[in-house]
């Protein structure tokens, strides 16, 4: 572990340590995956404005989200089935999230039960849900979440059906047999002739979904509610009119509407037109470095989401990867904001970063 100086190379100890199919569902993206490549190499074309001479002989990381204090603006995305990756599953990652004091979303398509997590650590979690068709089922988890001390709702909207991604079409994906939904319904699709994981989507996932759903959920839980997969101006003003909690700006790392733009192209567009400071906002997709950390909060972000580099730490080591990735990228954050004259995330700002049409 010694060896490993970023988060990129635990991608190659991935693939060296999972079957093929998995590696492929982990990274792959939807069609030409060229919204997969444009969500890294857009934080690229974004440069700094490091001021100097600043005190920044301590950097205090630390920030709250929904008022839940956490050492620094890096969570952990929602991810399906951590099983394929390691045998501990979910269970590997939340220990993971809480020895790094963050918040990890756990998938609604986990391979552990949200009463298995709840109970391993306590790590502070909230729970994505996709609707289904049978809302009943929904419902359920909502209220199972509640029970399991989850904090906060992240409604996933970007999926009305699955993106083709269409590594799981070739290698036949298998369809995930998904614990949390024993006895409610049925999530073994056989025999699948592409993606076991399409098969299942297109069976549970209720297409007919709207804004008006955001009520029936309210009217559900008491738990705060975050919408993800925004990306327009449009969509983000509906968000903030439905009155959610929060919004994560997110294709989801691109394995849905190929080209779909970068997230960090529109958060600026989203966040400074149109939700103006009335509700968190989030980013996840292509986060790969603290630099890039940085850049999403000088753009408006109150903090990012980690995905795929989360799903590889796990693969390659367990926890202790998971909590690597974390850590490696929170030493990167606190090298950017010494670099750049900010001691604290209160400092950071939209002069530090220079997008590629502004003037030096
Ligand atoms: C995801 N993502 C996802 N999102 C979600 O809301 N529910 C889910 O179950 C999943 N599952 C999932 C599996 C895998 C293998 C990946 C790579 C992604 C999307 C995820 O939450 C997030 O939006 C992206 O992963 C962020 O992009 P990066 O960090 O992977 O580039």
């Amino acid at each position: 572990m010694d060896q490993i100086v970023n988060v990129n190379e635990f991608q190659e100890l991935a693939k060296r340590s999972l079957p093929k199919m998995y590696y492929d569902f982990y990274s792959g993206g939807a069609e030409d995956q060229h919204t997969l490549k444009e969500n890294v190499e857009a934080f690229t074309r974004i440069m700094f404005r490091p001021r100097v001479l600043v005190d920044v002989s301590k950097i205090d990381m630390s920030t709250r989200i929904l008022g839940y204090p956490i050492s620094a603006p890096i969570m952990i995305a929602p991810t399906a089935m951590h099983m394929l990756a390691h045998p501990q599953g979910e269970i590997a990652t939340a220990k993971a999230a809480a020895a790094c004091n963050t918040i990890m979303i756990v998938s609604y398509m986990a391979s552990c039960t949200i009463e298995e997590v709840a109970s391993s650590c306590n790590a502070i979690r909230f729970l994505q849900i996709y609707v289904y068709k049978r809302r009943d089922v929904t419902a359920q988890m909502v209220k199972r979440a509640e029970k399991a001390g989850f904090k906060a709702i992240v409604m996933t909207v970007d999926v009305p059906k699955l993106g083709r991604r269409e590594a799981d079409i070739k290698n036949k994906m298998v369809s995930p047999q998904l614990r949390n939904f024993e006895g409610l319904i049925s999530t073994k699709v056989l025999p699948s002739k592409g993606s076991g994981v399409e098969a299942l989507a297109a069976s549970t996932f209720d297409a007919s979904l709207t804004w008006k759903d955001i009520e029936w959920l309210r009217s559900i839980t008491k738990l705060p509610i975050l919408v993800k997969g925004v990306l327009t101006r449009e969509d983000a003003l509906k968000a903030v009119e439905a009155g959610v909690d929060g919004i994560v700006v997110s294709n989801h790392g691109a394995r849905q509407l190929d080209y779909s733009p970068a997230t960090i192209t529109v958060l600026e567009e989203v966040i400074v037109h149109v939700v103006g400071g009335r509700i968190p906002v989030l980013l996840d997709g292509g986060v790969r470095r603290g630099t890039d950390v940085f850049k999403a909060l000088a753009l408006g972000a109150q903090a990012v989401l980690i995905g795929r580099p989360v799903v590889y730490g796990l693969a390659a080591k367990g926890e202790d990867g998971v909590r690597k990735v974390i850590e490696m990228l929170k030493n990167e954050l606190e090298l950017t904001m010494a670099l750049s004259g900010c001691p604290t995330i209160g400092d950071i700002t939209r002069n530090h970063v220079r997008t590629e049409n502004e003037r030096l």
